[in-house]
């Protein structure tokens, strides 16, 4: 393993090294004060936690430098002696991830991912959709890893060619264009996974959503799951039942299945992706008759029994390239575009009272929406000395 330079708790390398590095870091501790230590340093590790306390009591009341120094060591060489106990903990349900992870390793890198995102958006306001979209299906299959940017190569079938992606998911060449502008940057330090999250966020605000600090130091998988991604990703045409279990595999509940679904307030679909819905529902030859008979005439117009299968269709016909409440109200109206959409209100009472919660107020969505990304964004990260930073999101570093 190689040590950059880097100030320690900006490494994406096991707890254990950050943890001893942490101890000996100056500035962390001042005085007797936490100075500067990101959330889950003071938070999310019992070891930590338990050092961090010891060392600040015999801080204070040693004023000797000499002292000081030996309790240091003293208190690496237990670091380093509980640092497996410190591995256990990292697995566990607090991924160790924070906002401030590349402030010091690569200072711009929010700079450069919000430039080449607005730029992106600028050229074609669906990018922002596709962006989103993009790390959704990427946190559904094996965590929020990168493993959805992978193209076939030996040993790994690319998530590209699933069923929920071909022909559908885009916005691989922006990721490409930010990934190589931070390697020009600051080489091996923004993971393609990171890139991601980030870029997910900046769309969203770019198209009039919400901000929220986006936890990061996640690094990228070493291969890629097709299965995974068929099978984990839901489809607009499952059932409610479904669709909430495959959230809840996730650790997403009913909550974050209605505002994230708040995301089809931007971008399209196709008409292969909701046809059934027009023509035969249920498998008995008749449309589905939650959806709204004007609505449903002016898809069938351009969305036929067969053909124009590639047909873009908005996902929220009000305000297509706004992130607002409308996907909501239409819903309500019986004009939401897919199956997986309309059953949010037809479904369960739990969900449409969420639905018309969010219909009346734009901010309680912007707010559990914000929350939910994070949630989204948190699942099954890899940390520590897990995978890798890619040179080049589309392949692993040694291929
Ligand atoms: C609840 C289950 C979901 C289902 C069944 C579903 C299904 C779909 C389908 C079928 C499309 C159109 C794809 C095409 O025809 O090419 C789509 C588009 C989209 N989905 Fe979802 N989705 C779900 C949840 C989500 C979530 C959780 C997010 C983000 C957090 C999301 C973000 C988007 C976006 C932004 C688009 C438009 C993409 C573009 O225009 O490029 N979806 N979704």
């Amino acid at each position: 393993m190689d040590f950059p330079v880097y100030p320690p708790y900006q490494r994406p390398w096991p707890l254990m090294f950050d943890g001893a590095a942490a101890f000996v870091q100056p500035q962390l501790v001042q005085n007797g004060q936490l100075q500067s230590a990101p959330e889950w340093f003071i938070s999310s590790d019992p070891c930590l936690v338990a050092l961090t306390i010891l060392r600040i009591r015999y801080q204070t009341e040693s004023r000797s430098s000499m002292a000081a120094a030996s309790i240091n060591f003293l208190v690496l060489l237990i670091a380093l002696a509980l640092s497996p106990l410190s591995l256990a903990f990292s697995h566990g349900a607090h991924p160790f991830l924070y906002p401030q992870f590349y402030d010091y390793s690569c200072p711009k890198a929010h700079q450069i991912v919000r430039s080449i995102v607005a730029k992106a958006v600028a050229k074609e306001a669906r990018m922002a959709a596709s962006l989103l979209r993009l790390h959704f299906h990427d946190c559904f299959v094996k965590g929020c890893d990168a493993s959805v940017l992978l193209d076939s190569s030996a040993g790994i079938v690319s998530e590209k060619g699933s069923v929920p992606n071909r022909n559908s998911i885009r916005g691989f060449e922006v990721i490409d264009e930010i990934k190589s502008a931070l390697e020009k940057e600051c080489p091996r330090t923004v993971s393609c996974a990171d890139i991601l999250t980030l870029a997910a966020r900046d769309s969203t605000v770019l198209v009039g959503g919400p901000f929220w600090e986006v936890p990061l130091g996640r690094r990228d998988s070493l291969g890629a799951s097709i299965q995974g991604s068929n099978r984990n990703i839901p489809a607009p045409n499952n059932t409610h039942q479904t669709i909430v279990t495959k959230f809840k595999l996730q650790g997403l509940d009913l909550v974050d299945l209605v505002a994230l679904s708040g995301s089809h307030t931007i971008g399209f679909s196709r008409c292969t992706s909701f046809r059934q819905r027009l023509y035969n529902q249920t498998g008995n030859g008749l449309p589905d008759f939650s959806l709204d008979a004007g609505y449903a005439a002016h898809l069938r117009a351009g969305c036929p029994r067969s053909g124009g299968d590639q047909n873009l269709f908005p996902t929220d016909f009000a305000s297509p390239a706004r992130f607002d409440n409308y996907y909501f109200k239409n819903l309500l109206a019986r004009k939401g575009l897919l199956s997986s959409d309309e059953i949010l209100v037809t479904g369960s009472p739990e969900t449409r009272r969420l639905v018309e919660l969010y219909a009346a107020d734009a901010g309680a969505f912007f707010v559990q929406f914000s929350k939910s990304m994070v949630k989204m964004g948190n699942i099954t990260p890899l940390t520590g000395n897990k995978g890798e930073i890619r040179y080049n999101c589309r392949k692993i570093n040694h291929q």
